[in-house]
This record gives C-alpha cells, structure tokens and sequence, in this order.
C-alpha cells in the first residue's frame, strides 16, 4: 500500500494505491532527470566515432547533387578537400573515398592508375589535411563497364556465353592487389576492400606487404549483403551492374551464421577492421561479430538507402530527422559497432556538438 496526492487531478486527497507489493521495483527512478539518464547511459555517440564518405569525380569546383541522397554530393578533387576540412573541423577523423573515372572499361583501368581520380585526391588531401585518415574502397564495380565487382568470364565481352560464375574470383584479385598497392603508393591509411571475393584479405595483405606497405591496415567488408538498400549509392558512384545481379559474391540477406564464417575467414587472413553492411537490417549480424570478435574492430555501414529512406521521410515532415538520425547511430553502437560509415557524419557531429 502506498499513499500518494492526487494531484493529477487538482485533488489535494490523499489516495491509496496497491502494488501489489512492486513498489521498490521502479526503473523511472533513474529516468526522471537529463542528469540521471546521463548518468546511467550505456552507449554513447561522438562525432570520432564516424567515417563519411566522399565521391570524387574529375573536374575542378564540381558540386554534383546527387537526387536519391539529398546532401551527397559527387565532387572533384578541390571540393572534396573542402568538405574533408569541414568535416575533420567537426571532429570526423577520417574520409572513405569512392571514384568515378573518366571512362571504363571491362578491366577498369583507371582504378589502379597513378593519376587516377581516387589517387588524386589521396594526394590532395594528405598534402592539405596531413591529420586526416584516408580509407579507400577498393572494388572493380565503379570502373568496369560492365559495372560488375570483378573480371567476367567473357572473353568477347558480348556476355553471351555467361556461366553462373562469370565474376572471375582469383584472376580479379590480381586486380585488386593492384589498386590496393596503388591506393597506398598514393598516401592511403587504409585500405577497404568491398567485392566480396573469397581470399581478397589475404592477397591484398600479401600485396601491401611485398610493397613495404606492412604497416597500412586493412578494413575488410567482411559482412556485405546483396542488398536493395544500395539503390541510391549505384547512383552516386555510377556502379550499377549492367546485366545480372551481385548475388554470386555478396550474402544473402537471410543468413547470420554464415556471416561469422566470413568475418572468421578475414580475420583469419589478417584484417584490422571488420565491417557489416548494410546495418538497419542487420544490427543482430553486427551483434553477433561483436560477441564472437569483440578483439577486432567493428564498422557499420550506414548505406545509402538508410540514408535517402530517411531524408525522404524528413523532407515530408513525416520524421523529426535530427533524432532519427541520432536514434539509428546510437542503435548501431548498442548493437556492438565500435565506427560508423554514415552519410549523416557531418549532420550528426554538428548536432552532437550542439
Ligand atoms: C562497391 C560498394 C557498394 C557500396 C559500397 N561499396 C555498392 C555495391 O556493392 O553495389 C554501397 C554503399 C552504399 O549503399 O551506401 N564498391
């Protein structure tokens, strides 16, 4: 029995309420102030927590909007410096480049070109922003003209005589090898690769490594799903795949078990960073990798159409975004991701700032 005022009724009475013997079992105890909730927070977000990443096209003062990623920009190498200075001013540590080339082709030569637009900018940014932490994604997809993540077994390249199999696995790591070294030859921190081919941690480690290249570490993709939440990014990088789909090569969105047996494997090949993507939907993978590793760094990536789902609500007033935005990030955390890949970065350390 406790006796309480009635006050929510402008009664001064006093009332007799039974509970039933509960009443030492009160969780709103320690809800009642900001103080308390501060005080009791399990998870908590910084804007050193994020990795925003940039697309960098050829070009100089380019600030191309991209429509499904309102805020997204494809920029050429100067803007791109901009935005890497405003972010790290914002207390972002660290930038993930993604390229668009000048032209393609079925190898995608320019990916592993000196002069290449990702090389380009490495170089640019390191040169004004020595403090900034480049990521590079290493994939094949936004300089193929097929737009797939990898060699074809399509020696016409008319994709007539297409196997199950057609991204070409080993002979694509040769490929992969190459970029990662050249990434690194331009100033690179990390390398990041995302196709999803077997053993790419392993022959992108060996490849550093011959190139005096030990100490650069690798933030492998561990975890990417064939997912339709890439939408708006294969805009944004121009990386559609042409025909077919990535299903060959990236997980299907039903397993979690076979999730920890590709984070083992890239562990096991030598990563430094082990990534789920996308992370919304997967937050019980990222749960998961974060009980079975919980010695190796966990990235999330925020993708592309989490991103757009949620501008798009908040453009119709149909969403606060500010905390959504800041309630989707914190989720990530509490499910075990120790970073986020997130195109909110900025946004989301302005507020936290605030
Ligand atoms: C492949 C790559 C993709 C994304 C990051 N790296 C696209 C894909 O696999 O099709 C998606 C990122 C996003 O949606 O934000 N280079």
């Amino acid at each position: 029995m406790i006796h309480v005022s009635d006050k929510l009724n402008g009664n001064a009475q006093s009332t007799t309420i039974s509970t039933a013997g509960e009443f030492t079992k009160r969780p709103r105890r320690l809800r009642h102030s900001p103080a308390l909730r501060s005080m009791v927070r399990e998870t908590t977000l910084a804007p050193d927590d994020f990795i925003y990443p940039l697309f960098v096209a050829h070009g100089h003062n380019v600030r191309q909007p991209i429509a499904s990623m309102p805020g997204v920009y494809q920029l050429s190498v100067d803007q791109a410096v901009e935005e890497a200075r405003s972010a790290l001013a914002l207390g972002i540590p660290s930038v993930l480049l993604f390229g668009l080339p000048a032209s393609k082709d079925p190898v995608g030569e320019e990916n592993f070109a000196d002069d290449g637009i990702v090389q380009q900018a490495i170089r640019a940014l390191k040169a004004a922003l020595p403090d900034l932490i480049v990521i590079t994604d290493v994939c094949l997809c936004e300089y193929t003209s097929h737009g797939h993540c990898g060699l074809l077994n399509d020696p016409e390249h008319n994709h007539e005589h297409l196997t199950a199999d057609y991204v070409l696995n080993d002979e694509t790591l040769e490929v992969l090898i190459q970029v990662a070294v050249s990434h690194a030859n331009a100033g690179a921190d990390i390398i990041a690769p995302s196709g999803m081919l077997d053993g790419t941690v392993c022959a992108i480690r060996q490849g550093l490594d011959a190139h005096d290249f030990a100490l650069i570490p690798i933030m492998a993709y561990a975890v990417k799903y064939a997912s339709a939440f890439y939408g708006p990014f294969r805009e944004a990088a121009d990386g559609a795949p042409k025909f077919g789909d990535r299903r060959t090569h990236q997980m299907d969105p039903a397993n979690a078990r076979e999730a920890i047996r590709e984070a083992a494997l890239d562990v096991e090949e030598g990563a430094d960073f082990i990534m789920v993507k996308p992370a919304l939907a997967y937050l019980d993978v990222i749960h998961r990798l974060h009980l079975r590793f919980p010695e190796t760094p966990l990235v999330a990536y925020n993708v592309s159409g989490e991103y757009a789902m949620v501008k798009a609500a908040a453009a119709n007033g149909w969403l606060d975004e500010q905390k959504v935005v800041l309630e989707n990030l914190i989720g990530m955390k509490r499910a075990g991701a120790d970073l986020i890949i997130t195109y909110h970065a900025k946004d989301a350390a302005t507020w936290l700032r605030e």
